[in-house]
């Protein structure tokens, strides 16, 4: 039985290889060569899938107004040596990964007049032969920022007519060899994050075409604005800053303590933010808020029983009720909007005077350690907070980095009220020993 069905797969194999040399095409084709190109032509066949059997030199293969209803993965395995692909009119929605990254030596690609909304863009970064991209007349509604990141040689690309509310910054910047690109008659969303496209659509030497309908559809006051018309929008990107909140001011830090943390994001649109906390535990990623103004847990947060370790505040504030060892560990605030991020942390850290946490600060901690109570601040910034003296609060900006620069260059221990000032700094605290 096996060896049968081995002997018939061998003859099967046997007679491609033949069918092959013969010069094999699908019925439903025309195979030829013309110019010193291997054509097969299977446009206006009312085909609902792509035929097999092309012989493997095939070059330009035409599946022009057909009925496609996608491209599968697998699809060109046959004709890996395509320069050629044309699929205008047909009905596919979904070009599966895997249908396209085969097809290293193609130059030109028309996937214009679909219905395509699923596109495997990783596939693209397969294709650095190609020189025509048309996906115009498609229902593509987002462009991943790096997905023409391999396309050096493409000279025309075509996005017109399809469903695309923005276009990251920097998406076609990886197209040294571009001269001609429509993205007219697109839903354009004209918020900030679109304002680059206005800047660089001036100021490129890429010929953009109806530059009239490359326009606003939303908001509503800018409806039908073109975008070289653009008004000036009040946009920048977020800067933050962290500060922080020893729990109750001036009083003895017990076990258990609250530490409050506030990060201070400023940009326009507001910026969305995010904590990202290493213990030694592990790496807890917060989208903040994940609790409401009462400190309970947002319907929809992954579900805590009781009070969450860590209560993010819609206002930017991070509370860590019951701080103890298991949340030592650095502490990030990260803001994001359309136009960038950006981050900040501060290392915290616990210790019990005299069980030699103070090591981590090393020697020029310990000397002055020595020197009393209060509140310390390493390199020449000395805070005493008053006779409170069990709870010694300290902030160790790290040599040489550029925020250190920064922390420095602050007056030292410049105070909001009951808030000192971060960049990336180290706070320890201590432990009132009981
Ligand atoms: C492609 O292969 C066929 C045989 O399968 C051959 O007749 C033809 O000359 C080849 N064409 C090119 C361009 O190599
Ligand atoms: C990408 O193209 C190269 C030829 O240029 C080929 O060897 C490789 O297998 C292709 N990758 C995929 C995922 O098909
Ligand atoms: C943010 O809100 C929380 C809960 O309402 C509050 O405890 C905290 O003090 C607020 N932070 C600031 C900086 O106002």
């Amino acid at each position: 039985m096996t060896s049968g069905g081995t002997m018939q797969g061998l003859c099967l194999l046997g007679w491609a290889v033949l069918l092959g040399l013969a010069g094999a095409c699908p019925e439903a084709c025309d195979c030829g060569e013309k110019y010193g190109f291997q054509i097969a032509d299977c446009a206006y066949r009312d085909l609902k899938a792509v035929p097999q059997g092309f012989p493997g030199n095939v070059t330009t293969l035409s599946l022009s107004a057909n009925r496609l209803p996608g491209l599968p993965r697998g699809a060109f395995a046959e004709v890996p040596l395509l320069q050629s692909l044309w699929l205008a009119h047909n009905e596919i929605r979904t070009v599966a990964a895997g249908a396209l990254a085969v097809l290293g030596q193609l130059k030109s690609l028309d996937l214009s007049h679909n219905l395509i909304s699923d596109f495997a863009w990783s596939d693209l970064h397969n294709l650095s032969a190609l020189q025509l991209l048309k996906m115009d007349s498609n229902e593509l509604t987002f462009i991943p920022r790096d997905a023409f990141r391999s396309l050096r040689a493409l000279r025309s690309l075509q996005l017109n007519h399809n469903r695309l509310h923005t276009v990251a910054e920097g998406t076609f910047a990886p197209l040294t060899a571009l001269s001609h690109l429509q993205i007219n008659d697109n839903p354009f969303d004209c918020t900030c994050g679109i304002v680059w496209l206005k800047t660089w659509a001036l100021a490129t030497a890429v010929s953009i075409p109806e530059q009239d309908s490359v326009a606003c559809t939303s908001p509503h006051v800018l409806k039908g604005t073109p975008l070289s018309r653009l008004p000036p929008l009040p946009c920048s990107a977020p800067s933050v800053q962290l500060t922080y909140q020893p729990s109750q001011d001036g009083a003895e830090l017990r076990p258990g303590f609250v530490l409050a943390l506030h990060c201070d994001a400023e940009g326009q649109p507001a910026p969305r933010l995010r904590w990202h906390i290493q213990t030694p535990g592990g790496t807890v990623e917060i989208a903040s808020p994940n609790v409401g103004a009462d400190g309970r847990p947002l319907p929809g947060a992954p579900a805590a029983r009781g009070r969450p370790r860590f209560q993010a505040f819609a206002n930017g504030s991070l509370l860590i009720p019951d701080f103890g060892k298991p949340e030592e560990g650095t502490y990030s605030c990260l803001a994001a909007n359309e136009l960038g991020s950006a981050e900040s942390s501060v290392n915290v850290a616990l210790a019990t005077p005299g069980e030699g946490g103070e090591d981590a600060l090393g020697r020029r901690f310990r000397g002055r350690v020595a020197e009393g109570r209060g509140c310390y601040t390493v390199d020449n910034e000395v805070q005493p907070s008053g006779p409170e003296d069990s709870v010694v609060i300290i902030y160790l900006s790290r040599g040489g980095s550029p925020e250190a620069a920064v922390v420095a260059g602050r007056a030292p221990g410049q105070r909001l009220p009951g808030l000192l000032l971060l960049g990336h700094s180290l706070l320890l605290l201590f432990l009132a020993s009981l």
